[in-house]
């Protein structure tokens, strides 16, 4: 056999069984790297280790094979977007939906050496401190069995804490011989198991792969040829319960549609949603009525084929050619309404142009301003956002979600004292509201919120009749 088809007969194993993409230009490094463990294992020939590939007593050099052809380079609350994302919106929806039967069960699919499904159980510490009587699996799995024997020893150097906030670092770890030790009540929040994601058969009802809310699988499709995505994303797609998520890292399933999965697009990224979706609330979705800044529903007719994924923002959907005739409008609510319908549609350009007109019919209304500021950031403009939100706090100084949002901006572009000064604003605020007030574009009263940011900002909670329902009426 010549060494292309050696080669071609070699790459297809690795994909069937690793789901490994062999990028363009990397058949050298490829070739040799395999020699290598020909000559290591003591095998006569490539073919002879080929064979050995190919048998049932592998699994171990499969899973040598991974780490040396994937990294596992990760660190604690990685993407600033996404953890907003998850702790703004996917799991305090989560953890409302389950209130009743009180499970949640959360997977981060590839994990590594555990930073982030450990970022996973903090946020749902800060989210849900209280956890008595609920059942919650929070999963963390690699086919790397030395990374999972890391990822439970709980024990991380500095470097894994490159975008964390001091507080929140100190808050969940202590220092010891230069190792920062996890709190052992996180540590216990996390299961730890060896799964390769393209071998393992899942969903599996004897295994914990089944009926999951969330799953998180970022930085590890980059490593997979388009075969292997597609059949891990269906698997994903099978173990998620009707309406949860599934979250990668940005673009990485882009061109790979599901037929379960609907994207979801925030200025953060996508999100993918398993259908026949029944929301516990009816509930109309709007821009300004998300926590994290931005979300565009990519598919929302009643009866959905599967949802073509193309770009992240397609222009054409941020630049509105053609404009609508404006329908008759009396007052600022009644255009601010227009607009955000527009907005929910996608037809952005349209939606800002109707915004204006509400600040033309009435200059001192801050709510245009923070719809302004989404549509800004769908464009990604962030200077023009901040400049929305310093507007709407400037004309509404109790704009509670106005600050949050700034603040979350701030802490985008790493300005986390800024950030934290803001959500500082913001608690002073709610703290001075009634619990039951609801805050609208948040869906979450001002004694959640309040609760939310004491634990976020590390600040005491000073005043006691939050947690008191019997003081609330007074
Ligand atoms: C870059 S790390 C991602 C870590 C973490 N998800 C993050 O984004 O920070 C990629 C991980 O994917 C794992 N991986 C690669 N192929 C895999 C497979 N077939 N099954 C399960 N895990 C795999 C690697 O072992 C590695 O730990």
């Amino acid at each position: 056999m010549n060494d292309t088809a050696l080669f071609d007969e070699l790459a297809q194993l690795a994909a069937r069984q690793i789901g490994l993409r062999i990028p363009d230009g990397a058949h050298d490094r490829f070739v040799g790297i395999l020699r290598e463990r020909t000559a290591h294992l003591c095998y006569a020939s490539l073919k002879d280790y080929q064979t050995f590939l190919a048998g049932r007593q592998a699994t171990a050099e499969w899973e040598e094979l991974a780490r040396i052809f994937t990294c596992g380079e990760t660190f604690f609350f990685r993407d600033h977007g996404q953890i907003d994302l998850l702790r703004l919106r996917l799991l305090p929806e989560l953890i409302a939906q389950h209130r009743n039967d009180k499970t949640l069960r959360l997977w981060s699919a590839g994990c590594a050496s555990g930073e982030e499904v450990y970022s996973l159980a903090m946020l749902v510490d800060m989210l849900l401190p209280k956890r008595d009587g609920w059942n919650i699996l929070i999963l963390g799995t690699d086919i790397d069995s030395e990374a999972i024997a890391r990822a439970q020893r709980g024990r991380y150097g500095q470097w894994s804490f490159r975008m964390v906030p001091a507080e929140l670092q100190q808050r969940y770890f202590h220092l010891e011989d230069k190792e920062w030790i996890l709190d052992e009540r996180i540590r216990r929040m996390v299961t730890f198991r060896v799964v390769n994601l393209v071998g393992e058969p899942f969903p599996d009802l004897a295994s914990e792969l089944h009926d999951m809310d969330l799953i998180l699988c970022r930085n590890v499709f980059i490593y997979f040829n388009p075969a292997a995505v597609h059949a891990v994303a269906a698997k994903f797609a099978a173990t998620l319960r009707e309406g949860s998520y599934l979250l990668t890292a940005h673009t990485e399933l882009i061109g790979h549609p599901v037929r379960e999965l609907e994207s979801r697009l925030f200025v953060e990224g996508v999100v993918y949603q398993r259908a026949s979706y029944q929301p516990v609330v009816a509930r109309p979705v709007s821009p300004a009525a998300l926590s994290v800044a931005t979300e565009v529903w990519r598919a929302p007719p009643v009866a959905r084929p599967s949802v073509s994924l193309t770009a992240k923002v397609p222009p054409a959907a941020v630049q509105v050619t053609s404009l609508a005739p404006l329908p008759v409008a009396l007052n600022d609510e009644v255009l601010l309404k227009e607009s955000r319908a527009h907005a929910d549609r996608g037809e952005f350009g349209l939606a800002e142009q109707i915004c204006h007109k509400a600040l033309a019919v009435n200059p001192l209304a801050a709510a245009p301003y923070f719809l302004l500021a989404q549509l800004a950031q769908v464009k990604a403009d962030l200077n023009q956002a901040k400049e929305c939100l310093n507007k709407a706090i400037y004309l509404d100084s109790h704009f509670v979600a106005a600050y949050l949002e700034l603040a979350a901006l701030y802490e985008r572009t790493d300005d986390m004292p800024r950030a934290q000064t803001l959500r500082r604003a913001a608690l002073g605020i709610v703290r001075g509201m009634p619990n039951n007030v609801v805050i609208e574009q948040y869906e979450m009263t001002a004694g959640d919120l309040t609760q939310w940011l004491t634990q976020w900002t590390s600040e005491p909670t000073e005043d006691t009749s939050k947690s008191d329902p019997k003081k609330l009426k007074s």
